[in-house]
């Protein structure tokens, strides 16, 4: 199922790499990342459907930061609400949970609603990354974000009305 959302065009086309279709590629990737203390990755349900895969990854308890990624099922309506529940769920437990003090990340630059949308999350965007990616033939530029502890507790936490979900 990840494969198959992972290699959609909607998806694939925002991500740095296009994978290969190919499932043996995706069991050694699932063992790689199982055994990867520094990321966590979870399916995420809504009313009880799979609709998307978040991730937090580089996990730095020396300097208490870590990266997140998001995508959604392809299939699943977007624009619904869903995408803001995960990311207000996802800020909470990087916080309060796993203690850090930054949450940080890159965006191909032409997704322009998802750079729109990071800065609705509360983070800042500090700066480009100038044609950072190669990928179809020519060069992409990447925005970095990054939301601070300080800035989550003062713009967002308490603020911002979602469902808590539950994080197995
Ligand atoms: C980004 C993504 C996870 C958002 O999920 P979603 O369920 O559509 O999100 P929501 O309905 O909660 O909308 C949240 C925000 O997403 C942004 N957004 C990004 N892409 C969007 C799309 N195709 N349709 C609607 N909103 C989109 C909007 O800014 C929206 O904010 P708003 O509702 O306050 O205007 C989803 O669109 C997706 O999987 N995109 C492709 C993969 C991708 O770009 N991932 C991020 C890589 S850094």
């Amino acid at each position: 199922m990840i494969l198959k959302w992972r290699t959609h065009p909607e998806i694939t086309r925002y991500m740095y790499t296009d994978i290969p279709y190919d499932m043996q590629n995706q069991r050694n990737w699932f063992g790689r990342i199982s055994n990867d203390v520094s990321r966590r990755d979870w399916i995420v349900q809504a009313d009880g459907v799979d609709v998307g895969v978040v991730s937090l990854y580089k996990i730095d308890y020396t300097n208490y930061k870590c990266e997140w990624g998001f995508y959604m099922n392809p299939a699943a309506a977007h624009g619904k609400g869903v995408g803001n529940h995960v990311a207000l769920n996802i800020q909470e437990y990087v916080f309060d949970k796993l203690g850090m003090n930054k949450l940080c990340g890159e965006i191909m630059a032409e997704n322009v609603l998802v750079v729109k949308w990071h800065q609705l999350l509360g983070a800042t965007l500090e700066g480009k990354r100038k044609q950072h990616i190669f990928k179809n033939g020519h060069f992409h530029d990447v925005v970095v974000s990054g939301l601070l502890k300080y800035d989550w507790e003062n713009k967002i936490k308490n603020k911002l009305d979602y469902i808590r979900g539950v994080f197995e």
